[in-house]
């Protein structure tokens, strides 16, 4: 499958530690999996994604932070920053760098930047962009250049109403630079099913956003297991790791969902 410009999905929410990375490497290690040609853009300056999929950066290897760069003489053209990886997706890296862009480094035009280097990437068919834990200058970056987000959750307390906020965010990119955006996907990962506080975030997370059989946004729910922490050691997917972990299953089912809606 080819297409013009890919279906970009930006992997967002401003809390910190709720699984972003991990299901940015997973998905798109399944979404390549079911046939598709799949780009992950770390977007956050920890660089997880880049060291979760086993790249190194060399001394004079591109990262999203020359693609971004403010002054057009050392910006550097997206597709001369991806690396292949060892699992059949490509990475855009990120490097610490990033976080001067994070703090007003963008420039005049920033928050279009990465949009309008999406428009001249043809050869994928999905962009899954590993955001920030923040609503900074990266992740509107990624917002505007998105056609979708993909909300990640921890059954935690607050977390309602941090989806409520990554919902304002997205309306405001809405109201200005991204008119289509919407949060089409909701994942609810690290998942312990046995505490009630979790069944009762899942409970209201396919009441409020619709279950996925019905053709709602709830994608499901990834279950927490040491099998992750693992994975995530080697450098490796969760499904190179332990096949049939529950996790490993669970990210295949979420994947082939939501390739289903790419070829939709
Ligand atoms: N299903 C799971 N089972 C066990 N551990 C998990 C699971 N999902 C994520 N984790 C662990 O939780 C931690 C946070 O996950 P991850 O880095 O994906 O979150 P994040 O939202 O990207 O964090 P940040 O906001 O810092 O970017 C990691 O150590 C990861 O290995
Ligand atoms: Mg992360």
């Amino acid at each position: 499958m080819t297409s013009s410009r890919p279906r970009v999905i930006a992997v967002a929410m401003q809390k910190g530690g709720v699984g972003k990375t991990t299901s940015t490497i997973n998905l798109g290690y399944h979404l390549a999996e079911e046939g598709l040609a799949v780009l992950v853009i770390d977007a956050d300056q920890q660089a997880h994604s880049t060291s979760g999929l086993g790249v190194e950066l060399g001394d004079d290897d591109a990262s999203l932070y020359e693609v971004l760069h403010r002054e057009r003489q050392m910006r550097v053209p997206l597709r001369e920053a991806i690396h292949s990886t060892a699992f059949g997706l490509d990475l855009v890296p990120a490097d610490l760098a990033l976080k001067e862009l994070e703090t007003g480094g963008l420039g005049p035009g920033g928050q279009m930047r990465l949009a309008r280097q999406l428009d001249e990437v043809t050869d994928y068919d999905v962009v899954l962009i590993d955001c920030p834990p923040a609503l900074g200058s990266m992740t509107e970056a990624a917002l505007a250049a998105a056609d979708d987000v993909l909300a990640v959750l921890e059954a935690g307390p607050d977390e309602i109403r941090a989806l409520i906020r990554l919902g304002e965010a997205v309306m405001d990119v809405q109201d200005g630079l991204n008119p289509d955006l919407e949060i089409r996907f909701v994942l609810l990962a690290n998942y312990e099913g046995g505490t009630r506080v979790a069944q009762s975030v899942r409970d209201g997370l396919v009441r409020d956003w619709g279950a996925w059989d019905a053709g709602g946004a709830y994608l499901g729910e990834i279950p927490h297991t040491i099998r992750v922490r693992e994975a995530k050691d080697r450098a490796v997917p969760v499904a190179v790791h332990a096949p049939t972990s529950s996790a490993a299953v669970a990210y295949k089912d979420a994947a082939k969902r939501v390739a289903e809606r790419v070829r939709a």
